[in-house]
C-alpha cells in the first residue's frame, strides 16, 4: 500500500520526512530524539564532515568488492542493523519487516531485548544471520535465560549494550509527548495520534504490542506495555562492572560485543576479557549528550585494538561515504537504527528495505567515484583530516 511513495525517496532524509508523515508524534520523536540538547544527536553524522576524500584516478571500477565479515558471519557489505526498541510500535510489521529486510539486503539484523517479536519468534522470520542484543539485569537469571535462548535459537552473537548503565538519558522531546515510563501521553499527542488512522487501525487490528521477551514474567502491576516496561526498567541495574560483563561473555561462549564503548582503555579491557567485537557507539545520541561522535574515535580505539577486535563505528550513518570513511580509519563495518526505522515507518517491510537499497546503493556509487574497487583496500590514505 506504501509501496510506492517509499520508492520515491531517494535518500534517507527523504525516508525520514515520510515516516514523520506517517507517525503519530510521540512515537517519530521517540525514534528521531536524542538526550538533552541534542549535541550529540547531531554530531554523530556531522563528524563525517571532518574528513574528506583523496579519490584515486584511473582505477577500474567495473568490478567492486563489499564483502566480509563482522561477528564471523559473511555479510555481501559493511553495514548491518543496530537493535532497537519495539518495532511494531512503528509499523505493524515490526521486527518481521527489517529481520526481512537485512537479510534481502545480505546482512545482519540485531534484536533488541525489549523488542515486540520475541527471541524465538523473530529467529523464524528469516534464515539471514541475527544477533542479540542484551543487558545485565537486576535478575541474573533473566539474563541467563536471555543468553541461552538466543543460543538456543541460533543467533550469531552477543551484544552487551554498556551505556545504559541502569539510567536512561533524558530525552526531551517523549517528556513532551508523554513517551515516558509510564506513558503519560499528552492531549496533543492524543489528537496526533487520532490524526493517523491508518496507524490506528494498524494498532487497533494486529495483536497487542508487547516486551515480548519478557510477556511470560507478569510484571507487578497492570500487565499492558506501560506496566511491563515498567517491570523491565527496574530491571536495568545500576550496579553493572566488568566482572558481569565478563561472566556473561564465559556464559555465552562465542562472539560477543559490547555496544557503547568510547575509550581505548575500555576498548582494551574489552579485549582482555574476552570480547571479540566492540560497537563504538552512544546509543544514537540518545544517552549521555556531549559524548563524541562514534566516527572520532574510530581511530583512537582501532590504533589500541584493532588488531585483536572488530571494531564497528555506530551512529550517525545516513550515507554511503560516510561507511567510506570509517573503514577507511580503520573500522570493520557501520551500523545504524534510524535509517532502517525511518523506512520501517514510512512503509513497513518495502520502506525497511528501501532503507537499506539507497545506502548500499550509495557506496557503491562513492566507491566507483572516489577509485576504490575493494573495501579491503581502504585505509588513511583515503582520507585527509579537513582543516
Ligand atoms: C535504539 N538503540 C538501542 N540500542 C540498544 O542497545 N538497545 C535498544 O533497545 C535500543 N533501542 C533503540 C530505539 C530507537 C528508537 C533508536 C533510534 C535507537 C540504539 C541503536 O542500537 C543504535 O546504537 C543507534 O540507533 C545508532 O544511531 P543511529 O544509527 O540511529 O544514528
Ligand atoms: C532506547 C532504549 C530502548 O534507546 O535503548 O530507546
Amino acid at each position: 500500500m506504501f509501496g510506492k511513495r517509499v520508492e520515491r525517496c531517494y535518500n534517507i532524509a527523504e525516508l525520514r520526512k515520510l515516516a514523520a508523515r506517517r507517525l503519530p508524534a510521540p512515537m517519530y520523536h521517540y525514534i528521531d530524539g536524542g538526550a538533552d540538547d541534542e549535541w550529540t544527536l547531531n554530531r554523530n553524522t556531522e563528524a563525517f564532515g571532518n574528513y574528506e576524500f583523496r579519490p584515486r584516478c584511473l582505477v577500474d571500477v567495473s568490478k567492486l568488492e563489499t564483502a566480509t565479515t563482522v561477528f564471523g558471519e559473511p555479510v555481501e557489505w559493511p553495514f548491518f542493523c543496530s537493535p532497537t526498541a519495539l518495532s511494531r510500535l512503528f509499523n505493524y510489521q515490526g521486527e518481521r519487516a527489517v529481520a526481512r529486510a537485512a537479510h534481502a539486503a545480505g546482512t545482519i539484523y540485531s534484536l533488541s531485548s525489549i523488542s515486540s517479536s520475541s527471541i524465538e519468534e523473530t529467529a523464524g522470520f528469516t534464515d539471514g544471520p541475527k544477533v542479540f542484543q542484551v543487558y545485565v539485569f537486576k535478575d541474573r537469571g533473566l539474563s541467563r535465560e536471555f543468553v541461552h535462548r538466543a543460543k538456543d535459537s541460533g543467533y550469531k552473537a552477543l551484544q552487551l549494550t554498556v551505556d545504559v548503565p541502569g539510567v536512561s538519558g533524558n530525552r526531551e522531546r517523549d517528556i513532551v509527548t508523554g513517551m515516558t515510563v509510564p506513558p503519560k501521553l499528552s492531549l496533543m499527542s492524543l489528537i496526533d495520534i487520532a490524526m493517523h488512522p491508518r496507524w490506528v487501525y494498524r494498532h487497533l487490528t494486529t495483536p497487542k504490542i508487547d516486551v515480548a521477551n519478557v510477556a511470560h514474567r507478569p510484571p507487578p502491576g497492570s500487565g499492558n506495555l506501560g506496566g511491563i516496561i515498567e517491570y523491565l526498567n527496574r530491571q536495568l541495574d545500576t550496579g553493572v562492572t566488568w566482572d558481569d560483563a565478563e561472566w556473561m561473555i564465559r556464559e555465552w561462549n562465542g562472539p560477543f560485543a559490547l555496544k557503547g564503548v568510547m575509550r581505548a582503555e575500555d576498548a582494551r579491557r574489552a579485549a582482555d576479557i574476552g570480547a571479540t567485537a566492540l560497537m563504538v557507539s552512544n546509543h544514537g545520541g540518545r544517552q549521555l549528550d556531549y559524548s563524541p561522535a562514534p566516527f572520532d574515535l574510530i581511530k583512537e580505539i582501532v590504533d589500541a585494538v584493532g588488531d585483536r577486535l572488530e571494531v564497528i563505528c555506530d551512529g550517525g550513518v545516513r550515507r554511503g561515504v560516510h561507511i567510506l570513511k570509517a573503514l577507511a580509519l580503520g573500522a570493520r563495518a557501520c551500523s545504524a537504527g534510524r535509517p532502517y526505522l525511518y523506512g520501517l515507518a514510512a512503509g513497513g517491510e518495502a520502506g525497511a528495505n528501501q532503507a537499506l537499497t539507497i545506502l548500499r546503493t550509495e557506496l557503491l556509487r562513492d566507491m566507483a567515484l572516489v577509485g576504490c574497487n575493494n573495501i579491503h583496500d581502504l585505509d588513511e590514505s583515503w582520507v585527509r583530516k579537513v582543516d
